[in-house]
């Protein structure tokens, strides 16, 4: 029998801010399918670049591997539930796109102008199977200011 998942897990989903997910399953990741990129200075610049616009969180995978290295970008609380969605952005392997990535992530008008040319190229629309991972606390744990960890006031 599985075991019992906390109460309080909470998705990634569900976060207040925005977030920017980055795989590290199996093949993001991967020196051995991506032997020219440095993932751990890749995500150690993310986290510099991005800042406090966003948290990254690391997720397992994302069941887009084709797509390898994936990185999604997760509207706030605010502009999902005005319907804006989760961007997904495919063969984040160079330092340019992940640049023009942070670069957006950081821009004031993230959500209402189109990403830039580098990012949009890159852009995918995920399976329901990738959608569900996203939104599953076992593959992306929650960033730690969500809806329902705050107390009402
Ligand atoms: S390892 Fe990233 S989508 Fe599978």
């Amino acid at each position: 029998m599985a075991a019992k998942r906390p109460a309080q897990a909470r998705s990634a989903l569900d976060s207040d801010g925005a977030v920017v997910i980055v795989c590290r399953g199996g093949d993001c990741g991967s020196r051995r399918k991506h032997p020219t990129v440095d993932h751990a200075t890749q995500l150690a610049f993310i986290r510099i670049a991005v800042g406090d616009a966003a948290d990254v969180l690391v997720s397992k995978c994302l069941d887009a591997c084709e797509h390898s290295n994936v990185i999604v970008v997760v509207p706030n609380a605010h502009d999902r539930d005005r319907g804006v969605e989760p961007v997904w952005v495919g063969e984040v392997n160079d330092p340019d796109v992940t640049d023009d990535l942070t670069g957006w992530v950081k821009s004031p008008t993230l959500w209402s102008t189109p990403p830039p040319t580098l990012v949009d190229i890159h852009t995918f629309i995920p399976t329901r199977r990738s959608r569900h991972e996203l939104a599953d606390p076992d593959t992306v744990p929650a960033a730690r200011g969500t809806r329902h960890s705050r107390k009402r006031r």
